[in-house]
C-alpha cells in the first residue's frame, strides 16, 4: 500500500549505484504455507565513484528477515536499519558478502508481482520492481549480476524446477523433496530473474543457430494444454531465424524455455532463457483460439524472444528508459509480423490501434513523453506511449536513415553496449554515428508528449507548373508541458502526387537536378514549411503520410470524391485504406450531426458505392477488403470528437452499418457464401491467406445479420454448429449475441459454455462477447456474469474479458446517462486495489478520460474518481492515476 512509493521519482535525480553486485547466489525452499529465500550477494563499491564507503541501502518489501550476515558475521538488530521498503547497513570494506534469509508468502500473493502461485504452480514476475518482494537487493536495472539459483520443493507437487540459464545440478532428498540448481552466466538485472516450480509437461524441439550451435527449445504448460503448444513453438523458431537474418542476432544459451501461467498481469515476460507467458499468449489451436489469437501468440513469442538482445544483452539504465527496450522490441516484432503475414494489413491494424488508444492516452491526464521524466509508480508506465508510440519513433528513425544505415546503427548499438545498461540517448547516438545523420532535433520525440497536428495546404500554379505543399505543425498542451513551450518535431512525410489517371507523378523539388519516381519522404522540421514541386503539368491529388510515416494527426481538405479516387488508385495500400477511413469519418460525422439535431439520418450514397466497388473486385486482397469494410470504431470516433456524444456516435454508426447491410446485401451474401464454402471444405490453417478469407467472411456475416433475414440466421447457425475452428464459431456466436433472435442466442450461449466450461481461455471469449454486446441492459448482464462460476476477480484475464471489455468496448452501456456504468467500474477498482493494484490501475483508464464528455457525464465520472480517492488506503498504482486524473 501507499507508503514511500507515492513520492515522485525524477529522471534528473538519477545517480549511479553506490555498490555493485557481481554474484548472486539464491536458494529457495518452497513450502505450502511459506517460502524461505536465502541470498548471498557478492558485492563491491562501485569503482566509478570515490573510495569512501557510504551506507548500503537494499530494497525489500513484504519480507520477514530471519537472518543477516556481513562477511560471515551475524548482524544484530542494532547493526542495521529496517523499514517496510529498505534495509540499510554499513559496509566496512570495498568488497564484501551479504547473506540474508527471509520468509515470504507466495501462496497469498494476489498482486502477481514477485514470487506467487498460479493454479498450483510457483512462478515469478519481477519487472519492474518485483524482485524486492523476493529478497533484499539492489533492485534497479543498472545493477547487473550473474545468478546461481537452487530451488527445492516437494517432488510430487513440483516435479519441474526451473530458473534462468543452464541446469547444472539436481538431486533428491529423503523427505520427498528434490532440488535443482541453475546457473545464468550472463550478467543481468534482477528484473530478469525467473523461477518456476510445478507439475508441467513440455514440448521440446531444437533450433540450430547460424553458427551451428544447437539450442534446446522447451515450452512448458499444464498437462491438459500440451495439445495447444505447436503454434507457439513454430513461432519461436521463425523468430529465431528472423532475428538472425534481419538483425544478425544469434541466441546465446544452450536452452530457451517458455512457461505458460494462467494468472499473469501482462502478456509475457522476457526473463533470460526462461520466458514466462500469460497462457493466453502461448496456447493456440484451431478449435480454441481465433485467428487474432494465433497472430497475437506469434507476435508475443517473437517480442519476448527479440528482447534477448533488445532488453537483456543490452538493458535499460533506469526505468525512465523503458522505451529503449520496449519501443525497439515492438518495432522489431511488428516488422516480423509484417514479414510473416500481410505487411499492409499489419500496418493498418497497428495504426488503427495507435490512433484509437495511444492518441487518447496522449491527450489525457496520464500523457507522458516516450522517455518520461517523472513517475510515482513505474508499473503505470507500461503504456501505449512507451510501447506503441516508442515503436513509431523507431520506425521514423528507420524511415529517415533507410534500411541499410538503420541496420548499421543497430549493429553498432549492440556491439558498443553489449552487457551494459544504457539510455535512449545511447541508442540514438549509435544511430547517428553509424549513419552520419544528426538526430538532435529528432530527439524531441523522446521528450515532448502529446500528438502533433500537421495541417497541410496546397497551391497549384498552372502557368509555372509548380505545386506547393505547405505544412504547419503544432502540438497541444499536455501535463507539465505548455503548447507554447513545444518545439517543432522532425516529421518524416512520405508522399506521392497522383495524376488524373491515378498514377504517381515523377517528383522533383525546386532546386533538384532530376526527378525521382513514385513515393518520397520529406522531412518537415519547421513550424511552417513549404515544398515546391516543379514540372507538374496538371493539378495533382496528393497522397500524404503514406504508410502512416509519422504518428501525427494530419489534416488536408479532401472532398469525398477525392477520397474515393484515392481509395481506388493510390499506389500505397495503407493510404487506400486511410482514404476509406477518412471518407467514412466524414460520412459518420455528418450522421452524428443529424442525430444531434434530431433530423432524419441520411447516409451519403458515395460510401455505399465505394464499398460496393471493393466487394465486387475479386482481384483485391480479401484481408484488405475486410479492413476497408470496417467502419471506424466508436472509440476512435470518440477520440476525434471535441466533445464525444456517446449516443449520437453509437446511433450514427449503427445506422450506417444497417444501411450498408441492406444496400450491399447481394455482394456481401455472395462473398460470404463463397468464403464459407471454402472454410467448409478446407481444414483450418493458421496462415495469412486463410486469415484473409475468414476475415472477409466474418465481417460480411456481421453486416448480413443486421438485415435479420431468415437465410442469414440459418447461415449463422450452420456456421456456428458445423465449423472446425474458433474464428468462425466465435463470430457466429457474437453475431447471435448482438441479434434480436433471443432463443437462438440463449441456446448458442448455453451450448458454448457447456462445451468449453473447462477451458478458461475460451470462457474468457464467452465473457467478452457478452460484455461487448451493445443491446440495452449491458450492465445487468455483466453483473450477472460476475456471479458465473467461471468468473473470478483474482484472474486478470477474467477481469479484462468481462469488466475491461464492458468499459472499453461497450461504450453506450458503460456511459449510460445515469452513471451506473461508472459506479460499477469504480466499485471494481476499489476491490481490486487491495487484491491486485496493477490490474486496478489499468482498469481505471476509461474513467480518466472524463474531459472528453459532456458536462453531466463529466460530473458523474469525476464523482467516481473522487469516491475511489476517498475509499481508504490506496496503492501507489491507483493513487497516481486517480490523483493525476483529477488534477
Ligand atoms: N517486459 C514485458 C514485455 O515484454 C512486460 C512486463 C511488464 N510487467 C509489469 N508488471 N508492468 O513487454
Ligand atoms: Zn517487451
Amino acid at each position: 500500500m501507499r507508503t514511500e512509493q507515492s513520492k515522485t521519482i525524477y529522471l534528473k535525480d538519477y545517480q549511479a549505484p553506490d555498490y555493485l553486485i557481481d554474484e548472486t547466489h539464491l536458494t529457495f525452499e518452497l513450502f505450502e504455507d511459506h517460502t524461505l529465500v536465502h541470498a548471498q550477494l557478492v558485492m563491491r563499491r562501485n569503482p566509478a565513484l570515490s573510495a569512501d564507503l557510504p551506507v548500503l541501502t537494499l530494497d525489500g518489501q513484504q519480507l520477514e528477515l530471519l537472518e543477516l550476515k556481513l562477511d560471515d558475521r551475524a548482524l544484530s538488530a542494532t547493526d542495521y536499519t529496517l523499514t517496510d521498503s529498505h534495509l540499510t547497513l554499513q559496509p566496512t570494506q570495498a568488497s564484501f558478502v551479504v547473506d540474508s534469509s527471509v520468509r515470504i508468502h507466495p501462496e497469498s500473493n494476489t498482486a502477481l508481482e514477485g514470487l506467487y502461485k498460479s493454479s498450483g504452480m510457483f512462478c515469478t514476475q519481477c519487472e519492474a520492481e518485483g524482485f524486492r518482494k523476493i529478497t533484499y537487493y539492489l533492485d534497479r536495472p543498472d545493477v547487473m549480476s550473474s545468478f546461481t539459483t537452487t530451488v527445492s520443493g516437494d517432488k510430487q507437487k513440483y516435479p519441474i524446477l526451473l530458473s534462468n540459464g543452464n541446469p547444472v545440478a539436481s538431486g533428491q532428498e529423503d523427505d520427498g523433496r528434490h532440488w535443482a540448481t541453475w546457473e545464468d552466466p550472463f550478467k543481468k538485472p534482477a528484473y530478469l530473474f525467473a523461477l518456476v516450480a510445478g507439475d508441467l509437461w513440455c514440448v521440446e524441439d531444437k533450433f540450430t543457430t547460424v553458427s551451428s550451435r544447437e539450442v534446446t527449445l522447451r515450452i512448458y504448460v499444464e498437462p491438459e494444454n500440451i495439445d495447444k503448444v505447436q503454434h507457439a513453438m513454430d513461432s519461436l523458431k521463425k523468430s529465431m531465424k528472423w532475428d538472425e537474418e534481419v538483425y544478425g542476432r544469434e541466441y546465446d544459451l544452450d536452452i530457451f524455455m517458455i512457461v505458460a501461467v494462467n494468472d499473469f498481469n501482462m502478456g509475457a515476460m522476457e526473463n533470460k532463457g526462461l520466458n514466462i507467458f500469460n497462457s493466453s499468449a502461448v496456447l493456440a489451436r484451431a478449435e480454441t483460439a481465433t485467428d487474432a489469437a494465433h497472430q497475437r501468440v506469434e507476435a508475443i513469442v517473437a517480442h519476448e524472444y527479440f528482447h534477448n538482445w533488445s532488453g537483456n544483452r543490452v538493458t535499460c539504465r533506469d526505468w525512465f528508459q523503458l522505451s529503449l527496450k520496449e519501443g525497439f522490441t515492438v518495432f522489431r516484432d511488428a516488422a516480423f509480423s509484417a514479414d510473416m503475414n500481410s505487411a499492409t494489413v499489419k500496418r493498418i491494424q497497428d495504426v488503427a490501434y495507435l490512433r484509437t488508444h495511444q492518441f487518447a492516452e496522449d491527450a489525457g491526464p496520464m500523457a507522458h513523453p516516450v522517455r518520461p521524466d517523472a513517475y510515482m509508480e513505474i508499473s503505470n508506465f507500461y503504456t501505449l506511449t512507451i510501447y506503441e508510440k516508442g515503436s513509431e519513433v523507431l520506425r521514423m528513425i528507420h524511415t529517415l536513415l533507410g534500411e541499410e544505415a538503420f541496420r548499421k546503427g543497430s549493429d553498432l548499438y549492440f556491439e558498443r553496449h553489449d552487457g551494459q545498461a544504457v539510455t535512449c540517448d545511447d541508442f540514438v547516438k549509435a544511430m547517428e554515428d553509424a549513419s552520419g545523420i544528426d538526430l538532435t532535433q529528432f530527439k524531441r520525440w523522446y521528450t515532448q508528449s502529446g500528438t502533433p497536428r500537421l495541417a497541410v495546404a496546397e497551391r497549384y500554379d498552372a502557368a509555372a507548373k509548380t505545386y506547393t505543399l505547405t505544412f504547419i505543425q503544432s502540438c497541444p498542451a499536455t501535463p507539465g508541458q505548455r503548447e507554447s513551450d513545444k518545439l517543432p518535431f522532425v516529421i518524416p512525410v512520405e508522399l506521392g502526387l497522383l495524376d488524373a489517371q491515378g498514377d504517381d507523378l515523377p517528383l522533383r523539388l525546386q532546386g533538384e537536378a532530376a526527378a525521382a519516381a513514385g513515393s518520397r519522404v520529406l522531412s518537415v522540421t519547421e513550424a511552417q514549411q513549404s515544398f515546391t514541386f516543379v514540372d507538374i503539368a496538371e493539378k495533382p491529388l496528393p497522397s500524404l503520410l503514406r504508410g502512416f510515416s509519422a504518428p501525427v494527426k494530419l489534416s488536408f481538405p479532401y472532398d469525398r470524391d477525392q477520397l474515393m479516387f484515392l481509395m481506388q488508385h493510390d499506389s500505397d495500400g495503407f493510404n487506400r485504406w486511410e482514404a476509406g477511413q477518412q471518407l467514412s469519418v466524414q460520412v459518420l460525422q455528418e450522421l452524428i450531426g443529424q442525430h444531434q439535431r434530431g433530423e432524419t439520418l441520411e447516409l451519403d450514397q458515395r460510401l455505399v458505392s465505394a464499398l460496393r466497388t471493393l466487394l465486387q473486385d475479386g482481384s483485391l486482397d480479401q484481408a484488405m477488403v475486410a479492413e476497408m469494410l470496417s467502419l471506424p470504431g466508436e472509440a476512435y470516433l470518440t477520440e476525434i470528437s471535441d466533445v464525444a456524444d456517446v449516443d449520437a456516435i453509437h446511433g450514427a454508426r449503427e445506422f450506417a452499418r444497417q444501411q450498408l447491410a441492406e444496400a450491399l446485401f447481394e455482394p456481401l451474401w455472395q462473398r460470404y457464401q463463397a468464403n464459407r464454402e471454402v472454410s467448409r471444405t478446407t481444414p483450418y490453417v493458421a496462415e495469412a491467406e486463410h486469415f484473409a478469407r475468414r476475415a472477409l467472411q466474418n465481417i460480411a456475416l456481421s453486416y448480413l445479420m443486421l438485415t435479420g433475414k431468415p437465410e442469414v440466421l440459418a447461415a449463422t447457425l450452420e456456421q456456428y454448429e458445423a465449423c472446425d475452428n474458433m474464428t468462425e464459431r466465435l463470430t457466429a456466436l457474437a453475431v447471435l449475441v448482438n441479434s434480436p433472435f433471443e432463443a437462438e442466442r440463449s441456446k448458442a450461449l448455453a451450448a458454448f459454455a457447456e462445451h468449453f466450461k473447462d477451458n478458461a481461455l475460451v470462457m474468457d471469449q464467452w465473457f467478452s462477447v457478452q460484455a461487448a454486446s451493445t443491446l440495452p441492459g449491458g450492465l445487468a448482464r455483466v453483473q450477472a456474469l460476475m456471479e458465473h462460476p467461471a468468473f473470478t476477480l483474482k484472474n486478470p484475464n477474467k477481469v479484462r474479458a468481462l469488466i475491461g471489455a464492458f468499459a472499453g468496448q461497450n461504450l453506450v452501456n458503460f456511459h449510460a446517462a445515469d452513471g451506473s456504468g461508472y459506479r460499477f467500474l469504480a466499485d471494481q477498482v476499489i476491490v481490486l486495489n487491495a487484491l491486485n493494484p496493477q490490474i486496478a490501475s489499468r482498469l481505471l483508464a476509461p474513467l480518466t478520460r472524463w474531459r472528453k464528455y459532456g458536462s453531466e457525464r463529466q460530473a458523474l465520472m469525476k464523482a467516481e474518481l473522487e469516491r475511489i480517492l476517498a475509499s481508504g488506503e490506496l496503492s501507489a498504482d491507483v493513487y497516481e492515476v486517480v490523483s493525476k486524473s483529477l488534477a
